[in-house]
């Protein structure tokens, strides 16, 4: 049985009318780097401010390092380390002293202050940088830093809130680099929030995809990709116009159609073969040029399940115009 460092139970939290957290059930096994992915405004934020007890839930409950957050946030507190979306560094004092500060906090010895911020530090590239004042430094070295005062008491878990969020590219990958060989060498339970695909591939063993406070998914980067990648394909030929594709749509096995440019543009349902609907094209008289399956990276993974029940500009799969099943033969008409 894996450890399990965060669990919620239909987890929500209501802001007014906004259902920020929409009845989250997680599972966060210990000592992994977890990632949870989802656009702005999704509601990474508030999850983590749920689950460190720095907000009350509406609704449902938490569970952290074995503690209730709406309870003992304390407890929680003092277990993990986090870098939220205001860094909150000194920016006035050096970088060393920013991590004597939290080291004394946490009441660790001079000895043991100084070895960590070595340890922390060296591989960053800042150990040799430690005396300068922060607030002259750039953005990718703040960040680096907030990071390393994150980390520095040995949390039990880490909450990384968008870490790259705001960097120039270079420095993003470069702050990933160094935040894989951290997870790697530290071992510690890892929840870190993005709405960057590349972020989540490479860093996460585990991803979540939440959108308008709901969790859509929670898989490996690389199963996700799979998911979509066995149930997307494009189809060109003649003969493709409104009926056929109406016609698709109305297929059990399909979730979703789109036709333009002369391309119909398929999402099937979990595990659905294509082979069926090839055939159903040729019988209604499509002159099938090329059926290809959609080669899925974790960006269409995302988008696809962005736009999995509800259709945003141009349509759920983004290439043109939807296009929604007839009625059943005999039905009403909408
Ligand atoms: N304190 C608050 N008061 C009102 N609305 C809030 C508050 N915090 C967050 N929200 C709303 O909740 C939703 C989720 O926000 P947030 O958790 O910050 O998303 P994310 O971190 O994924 O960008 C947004 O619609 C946001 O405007
Ligand atoms: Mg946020």
């Amino acid at each position: 049985m894996t450890q399990l460092a965060i669990r919620t139970h239909r987890l929500g939290r209501q802001f007014g009318s906004i259902r920020a957290v929409d009845d989250l059930d997680l599972e966060v096994p210990a000592g992994s780097v977890f990632g949870f992915l989802g656009p702005n405004g999704s509601g990474k934020t508030t999850t983590i401010r749920l689950l460190l007890g720095l907000i009350e839930p509406t609704s449902g409950e938490a569970e952290v390092l074995g503690f209730d957050p709406s309870r003992a946030g304390d407890r929680v507190r003092e277990r993990s380390g986090a870098l939220l979306e205001h860094a909150g560094l000194y920016e006035r004092l050096s970088a060393d002293d920013n991590l004597e500060f939290v080291g004394r906090a946490w009441r660790m010895p001079a000895a043991a202050r100084r070895a960590r911020a070595q340890e922390l530090l060296g591989p960053l590239g800042l150990w040799e940088r430690r005396r300068e004042i922060v607030g002259t430094w750039s953005r990718g070295m703040k960040q680096k830093l907030a990071v390393a005062r994150a980390l520095f008491q040995r949390p039990e878990l880490v909450f990384l809130d968008e870490p790259t969020a705001g960097l120039d590219p270079i420095a993003a990958a470069a702050l990933r680099e160094d935040l894989a060989g951290l997870a790697a060498r530290e071992g510690t339970t890892v929840f870190l929030t993005t709405h960057n695909l590349a972020e989540a591939q490479k860093l996460c063993a585990l991803v979540g995809v939440i959108r308008s406070g709901r969790l859509l998914a929670v898989a490996p980067p690389e199963q996700l990709r799979a998911t979509v990648r066995a149930t997307r394909m494009v189809v060109t030929g003649r003969g493709l116009d409104d009926r056929i594709a109406r016609l698709v749509a109305g297929q059990p096995a399909v979730s979703a159609v789109e036709l333009g440019d002369g391309r119909l543009t398929i999402a099937l349902r979990d595990g659905q073969d294509t082979s069926p609907l090839v055939g159903l094209l040729v019988a209604e008289g499509v002159a099938v040029e090329e059926v290809r399956k959609g080669s899925a990276d974790l960006e269409e993974a995302f988008l696809a399940l962005m736009g999995e029940d509800e259709a945003g500009p141009g349509g759920p799969l983004g290439t043109g115009r939807p296009v929604r099943a007839a009625p059943a033969a005999g039905g009403e008409p909408a």
